[in-house]
């Protein structure tokens, strides 16, 4: 066992390792090793360096990696030069993601590949397939809990055919994406089964304790994630012993302080990338590093880690990207968003924020976020969405609550009972999630056309649907359509029925595909083909809009707490930019031609291509919102 040393020791041992492998290794990959090994060794050092055996894990994660790049396909390789060329190839206006279940919203991978036709008609450049692989029977967390990432869920198809697809995808203009769900295995995992065994090769791929000492302890300071399901972030074992869960009891978390789980996910990582995935969503990043005395969420390894893993990537498979999933507090999503890290993250800020205004007819919490919280690194984008196949929780900040007057546990509470429709006069017909009585916590679910008021037959509905994604399209990144609100799907109450989804509420929002729906999109006589027709439009002048391009947006104030105003300059050096105001109140707003004084008169109407003239100020519409293309003087 040898532990590691100095970059220049560990450097000729390697390089005398891949030599001694025989395989050949082209000229390009080696400089890419080059190029990464260093970064790879720092990160090592810090994660491992207290490891007697940490060099010999370097020494197989670099074999792993360049096993994994022999066998990249060539199509993926022409790719990685494509990307390569392009690297900013995902913060353009034309991208447009959209996610759904497999199986509900298809069938299976098959009826996926028929859809294709239909991604294009909506605009898609994006396609999230939520998570496919085998999985325990029965619950699993709509397959949050991988048995094996090698294998695809039998009843969606094979993995030749994922592969195929991916690449009938890419054919199409969209690049596929998957979960990379690796801060924890199911209990089913072979894995798993042995790590319970005893097999001592794999005893310390879990966190298991013979007893109650260390879980009390960690305990003292974790947040209990599921606690409908089990209190805490321990689930006892049959013999007694407990193991480490922070979701379901059936969702065990990986050890990372071990080398070996990083370098088996790593292989289980390349192995998607080289089936044609070309977005990694990066599963419950926060939790993947613990250490006792801390909330184990976030944790400086944390960002080790994920960074070990880009690396890893940048030597075998470089055109795939990472998209953060952390659902924590502003702050925290940020630290997750480098070029070296997670390239893409989700806005959770923004899309709660998005239904706070919504539900309080003011917009200025929203607009702090815009102002304050929305700057990005070069070379990376959000990812803004409205909702997802998770809860809604408000993850605010508290002081920004507070500069506004709001005092956040109230208004959390406010927000809750609004929209689970407790609250008098609330449209939302959501349904709580994980409701904490011990803690007064809780998070809400329903899908966008219920939450918006549709289901309850409020007269704002539709124009809310339409005004949230018109936020989430045009504040700079990639949008990302839940499929199913396009066309204004309304909550499934029958997962009540369903013994496998009874207990989580999330599932009402994750309906099956309405074929009626979808036949209606093009009716505007109903609400589906209204709410399509709209978003349809939007998404049309979007793409022909440079300004909505990359991430840059310029703050622009009105003196009306239910407007929210920015402006997009886009990535050119056009002196043109597009403004956009939104007014979440329930009446028309008139914006003066004195909140519009620093803007030449003529503009133009993005979404129309009409001319506006703003001398005689500008009326928004109860939930309206305007896209104009203006010039300042
Ligand atoms: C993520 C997923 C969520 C799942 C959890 C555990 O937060 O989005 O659906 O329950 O991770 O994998
Ligand atoms: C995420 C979040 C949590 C969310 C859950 C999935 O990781 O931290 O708030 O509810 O997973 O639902």
């Amino acid at each position: 066992m040898t532990a590691l040393s100095s970059l220049e020791t560990d450097t000729a041992h390697v390089v005398a390792q891949v030599a001694s492998r025989g395989i050949p290794v082209d000229g390009e990959t080696i400089a890419r090793v080059r190029a990464e090994f260093p970064r790879l060794h720092r990160l090592f050092r810090a994660l491992y360096g207290a490891r007697a055996d940490g060099l010999e894990a370097l020494l197989r994660l670099i074999s792993l990696t360049l096993d994994a790049h022999d066998a990249r396909p060539a199509a993926l390789r022409a790719l990685d030069r494509r990307r390569a060329a392009e690297p900013d190839w995902f913060q353009s206006e034309r991208m447009l993601g959209g996610v759904c279940y497999v199986d509900r919203f298809a069938g299976d991978l098959e009826g996926i590949r028929r859809a294709i036709p239909y991604f294009q008609e909506l605009g898609l450049t994006y396609l999230h397939l939520m998570p496919l692989f085998q999985s325990p029977e029965g619950s699993n967390d709509g397959g949050y809990a991988v048995s094996d990432y090698r294998t695809v869920d039998p009843s969606l198809g094979t993995m030749d055919e994922l592969r195929a697809l991916a690449d009938d995808l890419r054919a199409a203009g969209i690049s596929l994406v998957l979960d990379f769900i690796f801060n924890h295995t199911s209990n089913e995992h072979h894995w798993a089964r042995r790590a319970v065994a005893g097999d001592p090769e794999f005893a310390d791929f879990y966190l298991i304790y013979p007893d109650r000492e260390l879980p009390d302890a960690y305990e003292r300071t974790t947040r209990e994630i599921f606690p409908d399901d089990h209190p805490g972030s321990f689930v006892p074992l049959p013999d007694g012993r407990w193991i480490w869960a922070t979701f379901y009891r059936f969702q065990w978390d990986l050890n990372y302080a071990h080398p070996d789980v990083f370098a088996a996910m790593a292989g289980e990582m390349l192995f998607l990338a080289n089936q044609g995935v070309e977005i990694l969503r990066m599963d419950a990043v926060a939790f993947i590093w613990k250490r006792l005395g801390t909330p184990c969420e976030s944790l400086p390894e944390a960002h080790l880690l994920l960074q070990a893993f880009n690396a890893v990537l940048r030597i075998a498979a470089p055109a795939v990207l990472f998209k953060s999933e952390a659902i924590v507090h502003p702050d925290e999503v940020k630290d997750y968003i480098s070029p070296d890290e997670c390239q893409l993250s989700y806005n959770p800020l923004q899309m709660a924020l998005t239904w706070e205004a919504l539900a309080t007819r003011d917009a200025r919490l929203l607009q702090r976020a815009l102002d304050e919280r929305h700057a990005l690194p070069e070379g990376t984008a959000w990812v803004t969405y409205v909702r997802s196949h998770d809860d809604i929780g408000w993850t605010f900040d508290d002081t920004d609550a507070a500069a506004l007057g709001i005092a956040g546990a109230s208004h959390r509470r406010f927000l809750n009972d609004f929209f689970i429709g407790r609250f008098d006069g609330s449209f939302s017909r959501g349904y709580p999630f994980q409701e904490n009585p011990r803690t007064g916590d809780a998070r809400i679910a329903g899908t966008t056309a219920s939450l918006a008021g549709i289901e309850a037959g409020d007269a704002g509905g539709e124009d809310r649907v339409v005004l949230a994604h018109a936020l989430a399209f045009s504040t700079g990144g990639v949008p990302l359509i839940y499929l199913g609100d396009e066309v204004a799907q309304l909550n499934d109450d029958s997962f009540a029925d369903d013994p496998d989804h009874r207990d989580d509420s999330r599932w009402v929002h994750r309906p099956r595909r309405s074929d009626e729906r979808y036949a209606q999109r093009h009716d505007p006589t109903t609400p589906a083909g209204r709410v399509f027709g709209r978003l349809r439009e939007l998404i049309e002048r979007r793409r022909a809009t440079p300004e909505f391009a990359g991430n840059a947006l310029v703050l622009f104030h009105t003196p009306h707490a239910s407007v929210l105003g920015y402006t997009r300059p886009g990535r050119g050096d056009s002196d043109a930019a597009v403004l956009v105001l939104a007014n979440v109140g329930d009446d028309a707003q008139l914006v003066t031609a004195e909140t519009l004084r620093g803007l030449e008169p003529e503009a133009t109407d993005v979404i129309t291509g009409g001319a506006v003239n703003l001398a005689g100020g500008l009326i928004l519409a109860p939930h309206g919102f305007v896209w104009l293309r203006v010039r300042g003087r």
